[in-house]
């Protein structure tokens, strides 16, 4: 019975819901590069959270979990929202690497070079999602607006809780 509708890939679909196609498109495009992004910053904060060494191991053991498990949850939330403006989310992880701003990390580092660079990570998706939140605005996508601009706030504050572990 659903035989043929497995067989459909899922691309685009019409939506009428006042924001125009191309506009669609282009912030379909730009939640696709926050997703690989958080795709790729997500498997770097499991490996500090693995890997971490010293005197802050217990406090950044427990404080990237955290942060990792709240963006698991944004991820799903923002590929979503894709999906809800009409488009096809990313899918595998060569999609997402392919459209994210954040650097993998190929290898194992110090835990004071690892942090710093999430710092850094969390501090370029902050100024990438207020850039999304300003394309957003600017097309009256309030919904996909107000979804983006908790999440400035979130990655400001790892960076803050990040650095303030650094010696
Ligand atoms: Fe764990």
């Amino acid at each position: 019975m659903a035989h043929s509708s497995m067989q459909t890939v899922a691309k685009e679909f019409p939506v009428e819901t006042g924001v125009n196609r191309k506009d669609r498109r282009e912030l379909a495009t730009m939640l696709t590069q926050i997703v690989g992004s958080s795709h790729v910053l997500y498997a770097k904060m499991r490996g500090v959270h693995w890997n971490v060494v010293g005197p802050a191991f217990y406090s950044l053991h427990k404080m990237t979990e955290e942060q990792y498990e709240d963006l698991h949850v944004a991820i799903d939330d923002m590929a979503e929202r894709i999906r809800a403006i009409g488009f096809a989310a990313p899918t595998g992880l060569k999609e997402m690497m392919e459209n994210s701003v954040i650097a993998d990390q190929e290898k194992l580092l110090t835990t004071n070079d690892m942090v710093t660079e999430l710092v850094d990570d969390h501090e370029k998706m902050a100024r990438l999602i207020r850039d999304g939140v300003a394309a957003a605005e600017e097309v009256d996508d309030v919904k996909t607006a107000d979804l983006l601009t908790d999440r400035i706030g979130v990655h400001e504050e790892a960076a803050w809780m990040l650095r303030a572990t650094l010696s």
